[in-house]
């Protein structure tokens, strides 16, 4: 605990988030400092480029290129690391952190893939680390895991995790367009990033999954353990299907543990999950999240994943944690010791499935289909027939049965084998979370 009657902030990083952290921080200053009881500075700030335009005042004096000299600063008591990326922003967490600071960052690709690294280091030298901006931005999440549901287990958390996901299928089934043209608008109106790889494919979804799963069971899954894909495959077809059954197509990162055992499973994959949900009917670029506690049943959050302010909302209510646990001791509730979760084995992951397959339109074809599935004891509960776009070809949509991850990636499997299926049949998972 420290009698400082000031709380000086150094900010690495004043680009989207940390001119939004200084923005708001300054406008909200007179009613933080009146609860908290001390004045609150924004002592510092780094940036690549002192030249640029910034939409905040910054003073001169206060501007460094070297966001090494603010971490270290004998003056900064509280760190943001909002440069991103996984080399820079490493060194100046940990040059923070053994020097017993705090530091607050937005980064999920430094936790995911130094996570126990920083967690070491503020436990070796009584520094501590906030994240609450880096898993969907405004939502207090991490907060809610690690303190509001404190006394709970987490069999299955789901949840939304990437806007740019969304909003792509969300216009896609709303105004009926193909995937491409709708991912150029998002990349025309600054919702995907010119290499949208990381967010179409799944893999923002991944590391954030990786911090909620570590969150939750204290487990670090790497994401290259997980089961990954992306939307790029979803069409018109998938959409409709899923709107005439009661579904909405959507990306998800699903975190299941099986007590009995304490097998987990973290896996991310464009789900068709029942309209009843209620993340089924979280749109556009907002995120949302179902977590299921043994002790309190499901409580879900919505709100906007990312952008300046909902990001800004989430590193100041860390930035405010920061100050109390320096000025009154009140240390949050420590992150998980690291545990080994043995990981499910594909066929424990258990689950309905969807499947469309381009076809050759010729007799004897759907015999062919019954028998590669029934071969692969994957049981099917519905078949309907589409028009295809090929000549010459129908679009055949299944459902199954329930079954397991192993026996269906066999079907797909022997499905692609056959002559009379023109490509690899698409497939998607059915979201039948109780819950
Ligand atoms: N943007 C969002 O909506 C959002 C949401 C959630 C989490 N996050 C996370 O927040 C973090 C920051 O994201 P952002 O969108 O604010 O990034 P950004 O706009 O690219 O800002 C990065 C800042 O770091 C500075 N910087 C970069 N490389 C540097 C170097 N080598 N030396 C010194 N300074 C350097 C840049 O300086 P210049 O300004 O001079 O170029 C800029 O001020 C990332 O970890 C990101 O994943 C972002």
């Amino acid at each position: 605990m420290s009698q400082l009657s000031t709380i000086n902030i150094g900010i690495c990083g004043l680009g989207t988030v940390g001119q939004g952290v200084w923005k708001h921080l300054e406008s909200a200053r007179a009613s933080l400092e009146s609860k908290l009881g001390v004045k609150l500075h924004l002592h510092r700030a780094s940036v690549r480029d002192l030249k640029k335009k910034r939409a905040v005042r910054v003073p001169a004096t206060r501007l460094t290129t070297d966001p090494l000299a603010v971490a270290t600063d004998p003056a900064v008591h509280i760190v943001c690391e909002l440069i991103g990326g996984t080399t820079l922003a490493r060194e100046v967490t940990l040059a923070a952190l053994r020097l017993g600071k705090t530091v607050v960052s937005a980064n999920k690709a430094l936790l995911c893939a130094h996570g126990p690294e920083i967690f070491a280091a503020a436990r070796a030298h009584g520094g501590h680390f906030f994240f609450e901006a880096s898993v969907a931005g405004g939502i207090p999440i991490i907060k809610a895991l690690r303190e509001g549901l404190v006394a709970n287990r987490f069999g299955l958390i789901y949840g939304i995790l990437n806007g740019t996901c969304n909003y792509i299928l969300t216009r896609m089934e709303r105004e009926g367009l193909g995937y491409p043209a709708i991912l150029a608008d998002a990349k025309r109106l600054g919702y995907a990033e010119a290499d949208e790889s990381l967010d179409v494919e799944g893999w923002d979804t991944a590391h954030k999954a990786s911090i909620l799963a570590y969150l939750a069971h204290g487990a670090w899954v790497p994401t290259r353990a997980m089961l990954v894909e992306g939307i790029a495959a979803i069409t018109q077809a998938d959409l409709h299907f899923a709107r005439e059954h009661g579904y909405a197509i959507k990306l998800l990162a699903v975190i299941t543990r099986d007590f009995a055992n304490g097998e987990l499973f973290v896996r991310v994959h464009p789900t068709l999950l029942p309209l009843t949900k209620v993340l089924a009917n979280v749109n556009d670029v907002q995120n949302g999240i179902s977590v299921n506690g043994d002790v309190v049943g499901e409580t879900v959050y919505i709100g906007r994943g990312a952008g300046q302010d909902a990001t800004s909302s989430a590193v100041i209510s860390d930035i405010v944690d920061a100050v109390l646990l320096l000025r009154r001791g009140n240390a949050p509730l420590p992150v998980p010791v690291r545990q080994h979760c043995p990981l499910a084995p594909l066929e424990r992951v258990r689950g309905r499935y969807y499947l469309r397959l381009d076809v050759k339109d010729e007799p004897g074809v759907l015999a062919k289909i019954a028998t590669a599935t029934a071969h692969a004891r994957v049981s099917i509960a519905s078949m309907v027939q589409r028009p295809s776009a090929r000549r010459g070809a129908a679009t055949l949509i299944l459902t199954t049965h329930e079954s397991n991850e192993k026996a269906i990636r066999a079907t797909v499997a022997r499905l692609t084998r056959l002559a009379c299926v023109l490509e690899k049949p698409l497939l998607l998972r059915i979201g039948d979370f109780a819950g």
